[in-house]
């Protein structure tokens, strides 16, 4: 198993997706886990702080999370609502929902049953979120902290809400940036921080191809490809 964390921005998903595909893994997004959540908190008229309500609508919830690198999904209540996670609501909210440390318990509780799951088949899983290595899965077989700029990470957002039509300004994507960097690193429950024993990777002068290529040697310097098999190159 690949436990890959770090801020927004840093290409996590993208990369976490391609090293999936080329090693013949399954993928899991714990980012969108919290989204989802979040998008049933918003749905349900609650206050994304309100703790108690926070959590009654996270039990709740049933969520499905699809795998697979090249078409990952994401089910709440049995509707598809990849899209409308990714949007200006969901984004601005999401921070304060994932700070409910009763959601915190319940969605790592489901995420190791996910991770049990996929390393009970051939194949392994990459892991990508804030608290992989550190709290989800300590044991994780390569552990990478992926960093960037903020400003690189702002440009990245923008480009990324650009290409799926949604209108973007970098000025206020950085703000959001760093308002969710001290947001996410400053909470009291698993804030974002970089496991002892996780290698640092920043991504500000790399393209996807060049970390995906990094990614894919320290797999095999671990030696993790015998339960990982490279599909690909
Ligand atoms: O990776 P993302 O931007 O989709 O994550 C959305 C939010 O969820 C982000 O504000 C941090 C939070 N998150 C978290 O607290 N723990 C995780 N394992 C993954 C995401």
């Amino acid at each position: 198993m690949v436990a890959l964390d770090g801020p927004s921005g840093t290409g996590k998903s993208t990369v976490a997706r391609k090293l999936a595909a080329e090693l013949g893994a399954t993928y899991l997004d714990t980012g969108a886990m919290y989204r989802a959540v979040t998008l049933g908190v918003l749905r349900a008229g609650a206050a994304p702080d309100d703790a108690a309500g926070v959590e009654r609508i996270a039990s709740a919830a049933k969520l499905e999370m699809g795998t697979d690198p090249l078409a990952p999904t994401v089910f709440l209540d049995g509707a598809d609502v990849a899209v409308e996670i990714r949007g200006p609501e969901v984004t601005g909210a999401v921070s304060a929902v994932s700070a409910v440390g009763a959601v915190r318990e319940l969605l790592v509780e489901q995420q190791r049953g996910l991770i049990r799951e996929a390393l009970s088949a051939p194949g392994g899983i990459v892991v990508e979120g804030r608290d992989i290595g550190t709290v989800v899965a300590p044991d994780a077989g390569l552990k990478v902290f992926l960093t960037a700029s903020s400003h690189a990470r702002a440009q990245r957002r923008t480009a990324q809400d650009t290409a799926e039509g949604r209108v973007s300004d970098l000025e206020r994507t950085h703000a959001d940036v760093r308002r969710r960097d001290a947001l996410d690193s400053g909470r009291r429950t698993s804030p974002l921080r970089r496991a002892d024993d996780a290698l640092e990777l920043d991504t500000t002068e790399l393209d996807v191809a060049a970390v995906v290529g990094r990614l894919l040697e320290l797999v095999e310097n671990r030696g993790l490809l015998a339960g990982m098999e490279r599909t690909s190159r």
